[in-house]
């Protein structure tokens, strides 16, 4: 390989890359409307546990995996057998099929920084009025998404994340303020109680099957695992780094951002009368409400909240594009500026057909779901899984322990205790666990569909393994 491998400067530098990756839309948008849809406090109960525990053990073995080889994911499955490759492209595949929907949601939150100057707070009551009627809307939410894109095809294909990371340090503590103080904020609304025990008293008879590969797709999503994000971090990591560690200050980073925007997000919406279950837009109606109560400081207050939000999407999105960029430049020899514009071209396509999806082209459909929600559906629920799935298989059983154990503990120089709890939950308990959650999990037709399709996707690339 003829690139210069860098390695962060400091181990500050990469936890924030890693958690910068890792925060984004997942917490503050998704994990708030998966939560309220799947009937709150088991849902985070079980999500925690898989976050901690299959996802932590995951990352892990990522980090580990990408420092080992110091490629990315493909290079890093191809140095060990050309056979392997196709688990890495599925993941370059993951990257594309989340950029088919990340930056329309990106381009809302871009679009609710401007719409908070434009007099949104002034009506609480239409807040939901006034998100359904934008994100159907043919044209505004098209632009926004392209801006929100345009965004990440500068950082990309100048190949220097050093900007956005640096507007990431100081963003992301704003955020996390922003989110405490939203949270002390909505809990102290009258009638927020029931929105604290909606979280915390958890209700088993509202899990099923689907609650658990919901959870356990959050846990991935959020996470950034499943797709060789995590493994092209780790391989810019320096030997000395303690990998477990990081991966637990980037897991609780993680987890914890997300538990803050449900505390400050559900105590409002029970407070203001709202549906637990309202979906895609739950963040984007009660947070402006709560700043709403706020009077004319609260305007300020929400478009800072929108700013920082789009910055989280950007340090994710960033990401993201970057796997999928990395690939064509390190296997396909591709020159960076090629390897951004064509792949945001298609991007763009997918983005448009996202969005539009959830208005003028409701109609069209596939396993009877729009494009928005099968680009969701195919990589949260069905590919992030199988890609962890399939890192589980290739490091319990393929490489070897003596290597892995080498890697984890630096050459033997720290301690590792739970190495051997680590190993036997990769090599044989999360490959079972994520195949019986799959199988209990899919039980809608969407889902049959796009898990046949998702498994046909996969046959194609191994056969063609040794051609990625
Ligand atoms: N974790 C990010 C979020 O929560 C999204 C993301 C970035 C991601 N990189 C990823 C998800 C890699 C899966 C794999 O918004």
């Amino acid at each position: 390989m003829s690139q210069k491998r860098e390695n962060w400067g400091s181990r500050l530098g990469f936890i924030m890359a890693a958690a910068g990756s890792a925060v984004g839309l997942g917490n503050i948008w998704r994990f708030p409307y998966m939560t309220g849809e799947n009937g709150g406090g088991a849902f985070i109960i079980i999500y925690l546990a898989f976050a901690l525990i299959i996802g932590l053990s995951i990352m892990l073995a990522e980090f580990a995996v990408g420092r080992r080889s110091g490629l990315g994911a493909v290079g890093a499955y191809k140095s060990y057998s050309d056979r392997w490759s196709f688990a890495g492209a599925l993941g370059v595949l993951s990257g594309f099929f989340i950029m088919g929907f990340y930056p329309v949601v990106g381009g809302w939150a871009l679009a609710y920084v401007f719409k908070s100057f434009g007099g949104l707070l002034a009506a609480p009551e239409a807040m939901g009025d006034v998100f359904g009627g934008f994100i159907t809307n043919p044209v505004q939410p098209l632009i926004w998404m392209l801006i929100f894109l345009a965004m990440n095809i500068v950082i990309v294909a100048k190949g220097i994340s050093g900007g956005i990371e640096k507007a990431g340090k100081i963003l992301m503590p704003t955020l996390f303020a922003l989110f405490i103080f939203l949270a002390i904020k909505s809990i102290s609304l009258p009638g927020a109680g029931a929105g604290l025990e909606f979280l915390f008293k958890p209700d088993w008879s509202v899990v099923t099957g689907q609650t658990f590969l919901a959870a356990l797709g959050q846990a991935f999503f959020s996470l950034s695992l499943g797709m060789g994000a995590m493994m092209t971090y780790g391989s810019y990591l320096n030997k000395q780094e303690n990998l477990q560690s990081n991966a637990l200050i980037v897991t609780l980073m993680d987890t914890g951002v997300a538990l803050l925007a449900g505390i400050a997000i559900f105590p409002a919406l029970f407070a203001f009368g709202m549906e637990p279950a309202a979906g895609p837009g739950l963040v984007f109606v009660v947070v402006p409400s709560i700043f709403a109560e706020m009077g004319g400081a609260g305007v300020f207050f929400s478009a800072i909240f929108f700013i920082a939000l789009v910055v989280a999407a950007l340090t994710s999105s960033v990401s993201l594009l970057e796997v999928v960029v990395a690939y064509l430049i390190d296997q396909k020899n591709m020159v960076r500026k090629t390897a951004v514009y064509g792949t945001s071209a298609i991007m763009v396509v997918l983005g448009i057909l996202s969005s539009l999806s959830l208005g003028i082209m409701s109609g069209v459909t596939v396993f009877g779901v729009g494009a928005f929600d099968f680009f969701d559906i195919l990589t949260d629920k069905i590919f992030l899984a199988i890609g962890g799935l399939l890192l589980a298989i290739f490091v319990g059983w393929f490489l070897k322990k003596e290597d892995l154990k080498d890697e984890l503990t630096n050459g033997g120089t720290i301690k590792f205790g739970l190495f051997e709890a680590w190993y036997n939950l990769v090599k044989y308990v999360i490959p079972v666990a994520i195949a019986i959650i799959a199988v209990a999990g899919i039980t809608s037709i969407a889902q049959k569909g796009l898990m046949i399709f998702g498994l046909l996707v996969i046959v194609v690339l191994a056969i063609f393994s040794k051609k990625l």
